[in-house]
């Protein structure tokens, strides 16, 4: 059989924050998964990127004072790091604002504007009156139209994962300010995938038991509402894909639209080509003739909130541009640490990777304790540091590193490093472990890497048997059982190399370490078909695992020192100079009572309040903070005014006063302004001191 030709991918991680632990959960199964092909023969291209566009990663990067290209190279620069640690190999990492992402995405929306597949349409949406801006999905939160959960953003539900228009969801609120969202016209532009063609398309790429696991189809299909009919045919629509956003945007333009952008998950997806593309070109490669291979497979590996994303959009949006659509969608469920929220709060949460990697926790824990609990299916796994700890120290150092390490220093000692013949029941021993060679490949082919490390297991538990019926360390000791001795020993190290070819996905490093010990070239599958044979020399054995110990879990878990004093700046800003008291006392702070408050015409910022502070007549005050209160949420209430501050004319009357309210420095960052309220009992007019 001809190799296979494949290109691979992981979700596209949003390029405003580090790698968390659920990303290199992610890394580590397509990384496995693309050893195993690797080590069949099959060509694999693996590449990633960064998310870079939207306006989360616009917003971020302002109050981080960066463009947002900086801003994104700063979060690509510290990639590395994580990547190289688990040894993860992609070939290639770029990210989606790169000159291949523009010119790709803005083809691919051109060929499925020929299709006819764009439509434009003058949409009612959500504008912030505060910040004088179209408010991105992300910035728009309220509750879900489906299920009902609180708090959620306005693309889709992390709770049910439905997928919806902003203006569906129940009470919505401005992330950014807080300010009640009004309705705003705009042109935007749709993907019809409405059009029967798509729908059509989609009902069979997704059921047809090929792309997508079978319960990631059963969910799809929900979404999607394909009915079956009486007649047994299946119909029902979708909604088209609103897949544009006005400026202020980072994005890509869109042809013959300017201040209109794509949508951030219109040129994400196209990201994954755009890297290959990227990848093909510094080898020298054809992109074009790459993709137009028939025979090539495409698989991208994704997390279970991003299914719509690339089971419906995305392969719509290649099927009708005239481009391959995916092989596969493999999706991977969510990872949790401690058993989320449950575990104790002194053991934390979170699972930093580089703190891991800091502690000098081998890597290859991490990447058989997850390959050992994947299991192909779209289901949620914990990692536990008590089960982490067990898992691993009795799977490979109790039963797969232990053989070696019985055996190697006989070979070594006593036979000049050179193996010798194995006997009929070492041949037996070793028949058995060939024989698990074809279901341990095709569980790595089902992402099952769960089934292939119970598998190996099981073999080595096999080996351990034999280790133990034949007691080389009392054969070492007998006269005259040099042979059988050797015998013994030369099928542990041949079964462990056996051992180590299935491991090999999993363990890249310690595959590398027994490749240099054993003295063989890189072993691939097909190895396991052999032996090395009588006579092989092998080099000396070093140890190629420490056990985990408790106290590397409880220093990876115990919570961050609080940061340095002289770094925080409470509320956004360093306390002040030191003032006396007679300084604090030129201040003149009452009670007042609000006893009206009203609007001001005009303005969005302020209120209008009158003020009783007990002096026998009321008082006017103007105050900003109409984009966090409704007027009658303050009228009748207690607060602070500052009595004796000047008098300031305004555009809209003379304020006199000023009444106590509390904000963040960084009021962008840190939105809100917060009106001071006594305790029970303040009477207008009290002094306040
Ligand atoms: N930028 C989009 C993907 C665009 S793909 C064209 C995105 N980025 S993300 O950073 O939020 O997520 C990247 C991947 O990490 C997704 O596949 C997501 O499911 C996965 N995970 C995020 N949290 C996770 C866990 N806790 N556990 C496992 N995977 C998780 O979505
Ligand atoms: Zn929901």
């Amino acid at each position: 059989m001809s190799p296979r030709k494949i290109f691979a991918t992981t979700a596209l991680p949003y390029a405003n924050g580090n790698f968390h632990i659920g990303h290199i959960m992610e890394y580590i199964q397509a990384d496995t998964w693309v050893r195993a092909q690797r080590m069949q023969g099959n060509q694999v291209n693996f590449v990633g990127a960064d998310d870079a566009h939207g306006a989360p990663i616009m917003i971020a990067a302002e109050k981080a004072g960066k463009t947002p290209q900086q801003f994104v190279a700063d979060i690509a620069a510290g990639r590395k790091q994580y990547l190289d640690g688990f040894h993860i190999a992609f070939d290639n990492w770029s990210n989606t604002d790169s000159p291949e992402n523009h010119e790709l995405s803005k083809q691919i929306y051109l060929d499925l504007k020929a299709a006819g597949f764009i439509e434009t349409r003058v949409i009612e949406q959500f504008f912030d009156p505060a910040k004088n801006m179209f408010l991105p999905d992300r910035f728009i939160k309220g509750e879900c139209p489906k299920c009902h959960a609180k708090d959620q953003y306005g693309d889709n539900c992390e709770s049910c994962g439905a997928v919806y228009a902003p203006t569906d969801l129940i009470n919505p609120f401005s992330a950014l300010s807080g300010a009640k969202p009004e309705m705003r016209t705009s042109e935007h532009f749709f993907f019809k995938l409405s059009d029967p063609r798509a729908v059509e398309f989609l009902a069979e790429w997704t059921q047809n038991g090929k792309h997508v696991q079978p319960e990631v189809a059963a969910k799809v299909k929900e979404w999607f509402g394909v009915r079956t009919n009486p007649d047994g045919t299946t119909s029902e629509g979708l909604d088209d894909w609103d897949i544009s956003r006005d400026a202020p945007y980072f994005g890509i333009e869109i042809p013959d639209a300017p201040g209109k952008y794509f949508y951030v998950w219109l040129d994400a997806p196209v990201g994954y080509l755009a890297s290959l593309k990227n990848l093909l070109n510094q080898r020298g490669e054809d992109f074009d003739a790459y993709m137009a291979d028939p025979a090539l497979e495409q698989y991208h590996f994704i997390g279970k909130d991003i299914v719509t994303f690339h089971t419906l959009f995305w392969p719509a949006m290649l099927k009708f541009s005239g481009r391959k659509t995916p092989t596969k969608i493999c999706v991977h469920g969510f990872l949790t640490v401690n058993n989320g929220e449950k575990m104790s709060k002194s053991r934390g949460t979170g699972l930093d990777p580089l703190k891991y990697l800091a502690l000098k926790m081998n890597p290859e824990w991490l990447r058989y304790y997850l390959g050992a609990k994947l299991n192909g299916k779209n289901e949620d796994i914990d990692f536990s540091a008590e089960d982490f700890m067990l898992r691993v120290n009795s799977d490979l150092i109790g039963k797969y590193v232990n053989i070696a390490s019985r055996a190697a220093g006989f070979i070594a000692k006593r036979f000049d490093g050179k193996l010798g013949a194995v006997s009929e029941d070492g041949q037996a021993l070793l028949a058995q472990l060939r024989a698990a060679k074809d279901g341990i490949v095709a569980a790595y082919e089902n992402r099952d890497s769960a089934r292939a490390a119970r598998d190996i297991m099981a073999l080595c538990d096999k080996v351990n048997s034999y280790v133990d019926a034949n007691k080389p360390w009392e054969l070492a000791k007998k006269e005259g059982m040099d042979a059988r001795l050797q015998d013994v020993c030369s099928t542990c190290i041949e079964a462990f190399r056996l051992l180590t070819i299935y491991l090999k996905p999993l363990l890249p490093a310690v595959a590398v370490q027994v490749e240099a010990f054993l003295n063989v070239a890189p072993l691939q599958f097909a190895d396991a078909d052999t032996l090395l044979g009588a006579g092989h020399g092998i080099g000396k054995y070093e140890h190629l695992m420490q056990r985990v110990v408790i106290e590397q879990l409880d220093a990876l878990f115990e919570p961050p020192a609080t940061p340095v004093v002289e770094a925080v700046k409470p509320g956004g800003e360093e306390i002040a100079p030191t003032i006396t008291i007679d300084d604090f006392a030129k201040i003149d702070l009452r009670i007042a009572k609000i006893v009206e408050c009203k609007p001001v015409e005009g303005s969005t910022k302020l209120l209008q309040l009158t003020l009783d502070a007990g002096e026998g007549k009321t008082r006017n005050v103007f105050s900003g903070i109409a984009s966090m209160y409704q007027p009658e949420d303050l009228q009748g209430k207690l607060t602070v005014l500052v009595a004796n501050l000047a008098p300031r004319k305004m555009k809209f009357g003379i304020s006199e006063g000023m009444v106590l309210a509390a904000s963040h420095a960084d009021e962008k960052a840190v939105p809100g302004i917060y009106v001071l309220e006594p305790f029970p009992g303040a009477q207008p007019g009290m002094r306040i001191g």
